[in-house]
């Protein structure tokens, strides 16, 4: 959808702010809010690798840290670095981060360039979660 060009080059574009030195694999993202800001995130690594943050984490806490609580779409772009463009869906830990600010319709955009992408909701990505209406 050409709705979401602008979102799909963003996270292109915070792509090249990654800093993968152990896995190679360079990914960014684009956080779109309900009120129509973006907040970008890029994947960084950690030489003792368990603190390594996910692009579409780095994206949510940055907009999260910013006051941002109701958001409407996320494009990600992630692939090898110097390699061709392929589709990377969002890790199991991202998904629960999601579902902790997103409603189901929530919308992910994965990306492997400008025209060629794959659209899901988070309902399709993570059914059945657990999120903060289970503790109410
Ligand atoms: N990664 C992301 O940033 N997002 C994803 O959706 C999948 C994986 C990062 C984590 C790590 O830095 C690298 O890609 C390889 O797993």
């Amino acid at each position: 959808m050409q709705k979401y060009k602008d979102l799909i080059n963003k996270a292109i574009a915070a792509r090249e702010g990654s800093y993968s030195p152990y896995s190679g694999f360079m990914v960014g993202a684009a956080l779109l809010t309900s009120g129509g800001k973006t907040y970008c995130g890029c994947n960084i690594e950690n030489a003792a690798f368990t603190p390594a943050n996910c692009a579409e984490r780095t994206a949510f806490f940055t907009a999260v840290a910013a006051g941002e609580r109701d958001f409407s779409a996320i494009a990600v772009a992630g692939w090898p670095k110097g390699g061709a463009p392929g589709f990377a869906f969002p890790c199991g830990v991202c998904r629960q981060v999601m579902a902790e600010f997103c409603r189901p319709d929530f919308v992910i955009i994965i990306a492997a360039g400008e025209d060629e992408y794959k659209i899901s909701s988070l309902r399709e990505l993570l059914p059945e979660s657990f999120g903060p209406a289970d503790l109410a």
